[in-house]
């Protein structure tokens, strides 16, 4: 059926709109692949100067693909007329990992952008404004960002662990032969970094535990945990540049589902502020298990961790907590 034009298009608001992930990201947002074959959407980029005309040319390119659901593209380098009125805010636009750089680097590089665009969120976004972080270190950004948007509710602001917990689904579907669509309730806890744990003991394939149809505990420990947790690096490495079409890919999954709900036997990763969940510090930006319904996230609860995965949990939360006190050490949290 033709995609009906009667709702009235949803702003979305997205940051580093000429790069590596704007590129493959903005045509999936304009055809529908994100808010629905029935969403119409209104684009605002924002860049920084220089790169204002490569935004011009990637919008007359979206202008070219003539998608009926893009109802109009406006292009700024000030944050507070980027998000005026936006309604979802990817914010994507920060240096990316170089060959060889750690996520610790970026902390610095790209920590201050975070502050002026939290508070350009809080003065100029639309009330019901959610907002996903894709720029590393996408957790502490994002916490950067939180804490400089205090009239903003908390739980509008996510980061993205989406791109582990596809990765996670496709390494898994591969070690057992199954289709991805046969797992259930992977999850990616902790930072968006090479400490995150990817977590095959509540993970299911056809109605069983992973790591019991996995039956391999060397392949886990050795093999599959750190191809998830080095996966960036691994791309970079293979394709000179940091990870983009599944990137933008993931950043897709992560809003539609925030959007239209998780389905109802699964859940899905996003990192989150903790509520002190799993023992995880209260208003941390941590990847946790999460079911979505009605526009809203909630954190899985009561899952036991045994020793090997509480272990690995609390290396990631700790690798957090280090990123917020270095922020917090440089000004940035407010
Ligand atoms: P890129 O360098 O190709 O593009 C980044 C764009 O952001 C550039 O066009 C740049 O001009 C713009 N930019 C820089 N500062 C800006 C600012 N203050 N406001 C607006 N725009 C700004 O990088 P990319 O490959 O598109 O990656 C973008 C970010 O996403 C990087 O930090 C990368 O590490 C991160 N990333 C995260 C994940 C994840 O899973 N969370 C996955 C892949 C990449
Ligand atoms: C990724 O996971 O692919 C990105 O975060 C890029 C990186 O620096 O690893």
């Amino acid at each position: 059926t033709a995609p009906s034009q009667s709702q009235s298009p949803v702003t979305v608001a997205v940051t580093g709109a000429a790069g590596q992930i704007g590129y493959s990201l903005l045509f999936r947002i304009a055809s529908g692949a994100m808010l629905g074959p029935s969403t119409p959407v209104r684009l605002r980029l924002l860049e920084i100067t220089p790169a204002l005309g490569a935004a011009q040319g990637v919008a007359m390119e979206l202008d070219d693909c003539a998608f009926p659901l893009l109802s109009g593209i406006d292009i700024s380098d000030d944050p507070a007329v980027a998000f005026d009125g936006a309604q979802v805010a990817l914010l994507v636009g920060s240096r990316p990992r170089t060959k060889g750089m750690e996520r610790g680097d970026l902390l610095s590089a790209n920590g201050a952008i975070f502050t002026g665009q939290g508070k350009a969120l809080n003065d100029h976004a639309a009330d019901d404004l959610k907002v996903l972080v894709v720029g590393n270190p996408a957790n502490t950004n994002a916490l950067i960002a939180m804490n400089n948007a205090p009239d903003v509710p908390r739980e509008r602001f996510t980061a993205m662990t989406r791109l582990d917990h596809n990765r996670a689904l496709a390494q898994l579907s591969a070690k057992v032969a199954a289709p991805v669509t046969d797992i259930r309730h992977m999850t990616i806890w902790g930072n968006h970094s090479a400490t995150q744990y990817p977590d095959l003991f509540h993970a299911e394939v056809g109605g069983r535990v992973a790591a019991e149809v996995v039956d391999d505990q060397q392949w886990l420990e050795g093999t599959f945990i750190p191809t998830v947790q080095k996966r960036g690096a691994a791309i970079i490495e293979a394709r000179g540049s940091s990870s983009a079409a599944s990137a933008a890919s993931a950043a897709v999954d992560h809003v539609r589902d925030w959007v239209h709900g998780t389905p109802a036997d699964d859940w899905t990763s996003m990192a989150v502020p903790s509520d002190g969940s799993y023992g995880v510090p209260e208003g941390l930006i941590s990847s946790f298990p999460v079911t979505c319904a009605d526009g809203a996230w909630s954190i899985v609860q009561d899952l036991e961790l045994d020793e090997f995965s509480r272990a690995r949990v609390d290396a990631s939360v700790a690798e957090l907590v280090e990123e917020r006190d270095a922020v917090q050490g440089m000004g940035l949290l407010g």
